[in-house]
């Protein structure tokens, strides 16, 4: 997902940014922009590969040694805790011969160490070589160590990079800590994970999740709380309260037709927020990991 651009002006709240999705004229794209493999190149490179990504949530992995395994294109990374209590992102990708160390999904790196399946090159949590059996003397295994990303952590959310000039993340900062940050995401705990494959072009399932033109008519129950479920000029009036800045409760959710942020009862969150936002008939069809904190 794309949240460093350079020319990039957050939508601080979904009136807006629902409002431009609803103005824009964009008629459906050639089919070649959603199957074409050199496309699709292009995506990877330009696109996923250069921005900085959300890999996960600090709660996930609460203990050294703590690991989740993310997935991107071709590419695999070990989201891991390390022994002074910090998250890092290491290729999974072993050394010796490029073995992936980690095939499962999450888990703990028995006594703080990973090791290769292939030939049992063992690392440390921060990627560091410890043990490679039966090299030569001039085996220098200090030099050796698995490829770092870099990591900054936003809200409790975990963003990496695989770009070798990273982006820089000030907007995206400001705008998380402006919508995650009323909902305390920093200090919030990934309560259940549900992945799903869609087969489909990914741009389709991001062009999906950032308009709601679609909820009305796909989601009838959902929008009942929508925002366009209520009068426009309330949503004008909720434009003129967010321009002045007013710092809302945790339970407050953009979406809702709720204009009173009233406190949702402990252990259950917005509803608008918790509704899931596709369907089998409008769901986009590419492969993707979506798991909700
Ligand atoms: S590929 Fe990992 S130890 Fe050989």
């Amino acid at each position: 997902m794309t949240l460093a651009q350079t020319n990039y002006q957050p939508p601080f709240n979904i009136t807006r940014a629902s409002h431009l999705v609803l103005t824009s004229c964009d008629l459906a794209k050639a089919r070649d922009f959603y199957t074409d493999p050199a496309i699709f190149e292009r995506d990877m490179e330009r696109m996923l590969l250069r921005h900085w990504f959300c890999a996960g949530h600090v709660s996930s992995i609460p203990r050294a040694g703590d690991y989740l395994v993310v997935d991107l294109g071709t590419e695999s990374l070990i989201i891991i805790r390390n022994s002074a209590g910090e998250v890092r992102a290491l290729l999974n990708v072993c050394r010796h011969r490029g073995s992936r160390l980690c095939a499962a999904r999450s888990g703990k790196a028995q006594s703080a160490r990973l090791t290769c399946p292939y030939h049992a090159w063992t690392y440390d949590l921060d990627g560091k070589l410890l043990i490679a059996r039966q090299m030569p003397e001039s085996f220098r295994r200090d030099d050796i160590a698995l490829k770092t990303l870099p990591v900054r952590i936003m809200e409790g959310l975990i963003f990496t990079t695989f770009a070798k000039d990273p982006l820089d993340l000030g907007i995206a900062a400001d705008a998380l800590a402006r919508s995650a940050g009323v909902h305390s995401w920093a200090t919030a705990k990934v309560a259940h994970r549900e992945l799903y494959s869609i087969r489909a072009n990914w741009k389709l399932a991001v062009e999906n999740y950032v308009e709601c033109y679609h909820c009305t008519p796909a989601h009838p129950e959902f929008s009942k709380r929508h925002v366009y479920a209520r009068p426009a000029e309330q949503n004008v009036e909720l434009e003129r309260a967010d321009a002045r800045g007013p710092k809302r409760s945790a339970s407050w959710c953009p979406t809702s037709t709720d204009m009173d942020a009233r406190p949702e009862p402990a252990g259950n969150p917005s509803p608008s927020c918790a509704a899931p936002c596709t369907t089998e008939s409008s769901a986009p069809r590419t492969t993707a990991d979506r798991s909700r904190a």
